[in-house]
């Protein structure tokens, strides 16, 4: 089959490898027909991670099922299906509780495993003709009759939809408060949508490019221009004074200014400005705990400058880490259905899977545009 297999540093490419294939009973095949980019490959394309050569990418990941193990029940042959880009087994202790991205049994040593990740598993991505999935009767999301359809707001569902769900999740917030989002990519639009569709009273959204303002715009929220002034100072001067009730993080450890100076403490530090006395903030953004290619030797193993004096005497809370996608995915998909929600609207490109090493050098540049890209390599 034809995959998308990490080289190194800002060096991907297109080979021939091995057929994925069913390895214990309880697996699925699936044949790839949309897998998209997403900001969290970004990190492991700039080596700014572990990450191995000879990965296959790849998280975001919807298809068809072609062939299932004789250990699965539920899901069958063709069945249109999306993928948490979390892999949990359904049966551990974490994942009882719902907190699928943590699972213990998938990634023995640690808690989460995903697809074509860094530190999460030895599994394959999806960036591919073909993809395994484990314990296939959990983590399978059939799709309903108009998948194929709605395939573009439908992929949404493997992990940015839920991610900025869990984001406004993570920040406890309530019908007709303000939220402020920290990072217009596609993780922080949806974090504005999810925020908008829940009965937010205000939402901002932080950022730089006006082409990712704009679609804040188009989310429903209204967007700040972090080059033009303070963006804390911003968000107070729009909410009298008082910060919003709620705060998204959905840039991670490689924030920087509009110059593009590194500092992965600074939306943090700004989300403890923005943010109301007792307030609470989401941190979706991904924070690792080593960072290889980090700008100072604290940064190197996960350690950054807060100015947690300023959250505590605030009595702010904080909420971290990877979506538990099956919390939110079905119903998601529902509000896809019913027309209540349509995520598409980010998706600035629809490409073979030939064309992603273009793509990944263009969405890596943040070039005006590229919003979100997704591979069709069934097409
Ligand atoms: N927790 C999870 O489950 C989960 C899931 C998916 C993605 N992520 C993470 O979410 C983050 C965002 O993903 P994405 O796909 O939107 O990535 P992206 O890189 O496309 O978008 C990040 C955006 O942040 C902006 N930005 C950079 N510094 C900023 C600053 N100081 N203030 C405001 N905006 C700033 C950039 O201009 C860019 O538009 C990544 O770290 C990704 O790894 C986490
Ligand atoms: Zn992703
Ligand atoms: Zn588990």
């Amino acid at each position: 089959m034809k995959a998308l297999v990490y080289e190194g540093p800002k060096s991907v490419s297109v080979k021939d490898v091995p057929d994925a294939t069913i390895e214990k009973p309880t697996d699925v095949l699936v044949r790839i027909t949309t897998t998209n980019i997403c900001g969290s490959d970004l990190h492991m394309y700039e080596g700014r991670t572990g990450l191995e050569s000879g990965k296959i990418l790849g998280h975001e990941n919807m298809g068809e099922v072609v062939e299932v193990g004789d250990g699965v029940d539920r899901v069958r042959v063709g069945d249109q299906v999306s993928l948490p880009f979390n892999i949990g087994c359904g049966f551990c202790e974490n994942c009882e509780r719902g907190n699928t991205g943590f699972c213990l049994t998938v990634n023995p040593g640690t808690a989460g495993g995903a697809y074509g990740f860094y530190g999460m598993g030895p599994y394959a991505g999806g960036q591919a003709e073909l993809l395994r999935v484990p314990y296939a009767d959990f983590n399978c999301l059939v799709l309903p009759e108009d998948a194929q359809d709605k395939q573009n707001d439908y992929t949404m569902l493997s992990d940015i939809f839920p991610t900025g769900w869990h984001a406004t999740e993570l920040a406890g917030m309530r019908p007709g408060e303000s939220v402020v989002v920290y990072g217009g990519g596609p993780v922080g639009i949806m974090a504005a949508y999810s925020a908008v569709i829940r009965g937010a009273s205000q939402v901002f959204v932080v950022d730089r490019h006006p082409d990712r303002l704009k679609l804040a715009e188009r989310a429903g929220a209204t967007p700040i221009d972090d080059s033009q002034g303070d963006p804390a100072q911003q968000v107070l001067d729009l909410t009298d004074g008082r910060g919003a009730d709620r705060g998204c993080e959905c840039v991670g450890y490689q924030a920087h200014d509009a110059q593009g100076n590194e500092n992965p403490s600074m939306t943090l530090n700004s989300l403890f400005q923005a943010v109301r006395p007792t307030g609470k903030i989401g941190v979706v953004g991904l924070f690792l705990p080593g960072d290889p290619g980090a700008p100072s030797e604290d940064a190197k193993i996960g350690r950054y400058p807060l100015d947690y004096g300023t959250t505590w005497f605030k009595g702010q809370g904080i909420g971290n880490g990877q979506a538990n996608v099956k919390n939110y995915n079905r119903q998601l998909a529902q509000l896809i259905h019913q027309g209540k929600a349509a995520p598409s609207f980010i998706v600035s490109h629809e490409l073979s899977l030939d064309q992603a090493p273009e793509a990944y050098e263009s969405f890596d540049e943040r070039l005006q545009g590229w919003t979100k890209v997704l591979l069709k390599p069934a097409a």
